[in-house]
């Protein structure tokens, strides 16, 4: 297989290259990525001199620098993770989001049809059913739920995750979507909640928790994410759409106590702050579709993974400290200051 991973310098991409490198040593990675604030080449660096990974820098909005790829690389499968994926900088700045999330996703999708491929393979969210209520602790997003969203972010993703599915309906292109809950894990950035809590508990900083810290986030190990988008690439079928989800659902505060207990640091460093606007309530999958038709299951529990990744933080201070430049403290001063 000859695999063009968009987005690939990210959290979830860079563990997908690192996870097919191993699993697929005879497979060829192409990565293309823009390396935004949120793309490291410090994600990659273990896979640089590998003979079967190569790396672009372009971004999958610039119909001429993805078609010169496509051109050149001939790739059979396509898996974009490429995005702007946090749901905060999307109430600042949507119009990024449409940019990249749907045009990008709608120039890499012609690439696709003009030089042909075998697979394209959209990574999509479970943000784009919207949220649960949290005391119906008996409902779960299925494929059939209809799509509602709440963010910029989770909106630009339904717009991409159908125009991926229109592809396979009207220009009968080979497609397949997954909608995945919250991954967490190694070369997560810091903007997110995980890793912006294991960083601000191990400088002793206050640990921002939005409203009371009620909402409830279905956690998956992002390795488990992994060999789910492998399963579907190679087994799914197209036109069809996949929930990944491990049933770890947590409050958000269960989550930060749970750091601060692993680093042994107090819960008065908990800060309660103003709630994100629009903020969803409970994610929830029901994964029994990937299970029955390939076989899939989590291999990680949370209380095993948030473990794995806190002591990952711990041995990887020189990858953090790298990406906490100039413009995430200006970001983390816009997004916290007076919050
Ligand atoms: P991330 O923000 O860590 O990484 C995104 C990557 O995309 C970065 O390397 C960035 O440089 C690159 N990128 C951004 N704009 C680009 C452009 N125009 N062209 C090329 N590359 C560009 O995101 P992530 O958390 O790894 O998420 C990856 C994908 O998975 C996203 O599509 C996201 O919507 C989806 N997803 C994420 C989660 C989660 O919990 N993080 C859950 C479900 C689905
Ligand atoms: P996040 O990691 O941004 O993922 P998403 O919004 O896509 O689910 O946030 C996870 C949850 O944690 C969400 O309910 C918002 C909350 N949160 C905080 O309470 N404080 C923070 O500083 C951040 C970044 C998130």
């Amino acid at each position: 297989m000859k695999t063009l991973v968009t987005g690939g310098a990210g959290f979830i991409g860079g563990n997908f290259v690192h996870y097919q490198l191993k699993h697929h040593p005879d497979d060829t990675i192409i990565c293309l990525d823009a390396l935004t604030y949120a793309g490291n080449m410090g994600t990659l660096k273990g896979v640089l001199t590998n003979p079967k990974f190569s790396f672009v820098q372009a971004s999958i909005a610039d119909r001429e620098a993805v078609y010169a790829i496509f051109e050149q690389e001939k790739p059979d499968t396509v898996v974009n993770f490429a995005a702007e994926s946090h749901v905060d900088r999307s109430i600042e700045d949507p119009g990024l989001f449409l940019q990249t999330n749907i045009m990008g996703t709608g120039v890499l999708l012609d690439a696709c049809r003009k030089f042909g491929v075998g697979r394209f393979h959209q990574v999509s969210t479970d943000e784009v059913y919207g949220d649960l209520p949290l005391e119906r602790t008996d409902l779960f997003f299925t494929e059939e739920t209809p799509l509602h969203t709440s963010s910029p972010y989770s909106a630009s993703k339904a717009a991409a995750d159908l125009l991926a599915l229109a592809y396979f309906r009207t220009f009968k292109l080979p497609v397949t979507v997954s909608r995945c809950s919250n991954n967490y894990g190694p070369y997560h950035f810091p903007e997110k909640l995980i890793p912006l809590m294991i960083i601000n508990a191990l400088s002793d900083k206050a640990l921002p928790v939005y409203g009371k810290g009620e909402n409830i986030r279905d956690w998956l190990y992002v390795e488990d994410h992994c060999s789910a988008i492998d399963l579907i690439i190679r087994g799914g079928r197209v036109g069809e759409v996949y929930n990944i989800g491990g049933h770890n659902e947590r409050t958000n505060l269960q989550v930060v106590k749970t750091i601060l207990h692993a680093l042994n640091k107090p819960e008065s460093l908990i800060r309660f702050v103003t709630d994100r606007p629009g903020h969803d309530l409970r994610y929830a999958i029901d994964a029994t579709k990937i299970k029955q038709e390939l076989g899939w299951a989590p291999e990680t529990t949370f209380d095993t993974g948030i473990q794995t990744t806190i002591q990952w933080y711990l041995n990887n201070e020189d990858w953090w400290r790298d990406v906490l430049d100039g413009s995430y403290r200006a970001y983390y001063e816009r997004m916290y200051h007076n919050r």
